[in-house]
């Protein structure tokens, strides 16, 4: 059984239709949409391929007409390109975003996987990387194999306990210096974490094209280019 990862594809449809993994069951962990162009495309690609979904925060503040305030970093990005996220996707897109639950617990072959966008004590909100000492925390009483997790941008594969967490990283706006989509695959309990390279220069066309600010094109071009933090790392507290 080849089970699909995905996470944190962030409206970037150049990205998520790279990924050509053969695979029988797609697990999707959250923010479908902000700061890329295409929203409708990821939202509906989730609705019909991924077998199992879970919220993200991007996902939550779509849905519920959240407005975002903030001059700094990826708030910026956020305070700008929802409102095109609202317009972009339709009754039916955003009712699937409110619909998702916060968690999933799934059983396959055996296999038992928890599957939360961010951490279990804060499944919308905790950024928490590769750190082994504060995921055993968060994890001590989450009977599972395998936690899925997202959020981080970071992908990363990391022994707790008796468990894996794994981060598959982000298919639309890496941040961890390599620009090409992340993603993971479990196959038969071993786990694969893959990099897939895709038309950037498509994406970035699709935000040029878009009404967002000069500003945010900036950010959005050096970002999904270097794979980095679109400002300097003193926004590293300021990040979603
Ligand atoms: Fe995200």
């Amino acid at each position: 059984m080849r089970i699909l990862v995905v996470s944190d594809i962030h409206a970037n449809w150049s990205a998520l239709s790279a990924i050509d993994e053969p695979h029988d069951i797609c697990l999707c962990l959250g923010d479908l949409v902000d700061y890329g162009p295409d929203p409708a495309e990821c939202v509906r690609w989730a609705m019909n391929h991924a077998h199992y979904s879970i919220r993200g925060n991007h996902d939550h503040g779509v849905a519920q007409g959240i407005a975002v305030s903030g001059d700094l970093g990826y708030r910026y990005l956020t305070r700008v390109s929802r409102p095109l996220m609202w317009d972009a996707l339709d009754s039916e897109e955003r009712r699937y975003l409110l619909q998702m639950p916060l968690t999933q617990r799934i059983t396959v072959d055996g296999l038992r996987i928890f599957m939360v966008h961010a951490t279990p004590r804060d499944p919308l909100d905790e950024y928490l990387r590769k750190d082994p000492v504060t995921w055993a925390k968060r994890v001590h009483n989450i009977e599972a194999d395998i936690v899925c997790v997202g959020h981080s941008h970071m992908q990363f594969n990391l022994a707790v306990d008796g468990m894996v967490i794994l981060n598959p990283g982000s298919v639309g706006q890496p941040r961890d210096g390599d620009p090409r989509a992340a993603y993971a695959v479990i196959d038969d309990n071993k786990i694969e974490l893959k990099r897939v390279p895709y038309p950037v220069e498509q994406t970035i066309a699709r935000v040029e094209a878009s009404p967002l600010p000069d500003r945010a094109k900036q950010m959005i071009r050096h970002s999904l280019r270097s794979g980095r933090l679109p400002e300097a790392p003193a926004i590293i507290e300021d990040v979603e």
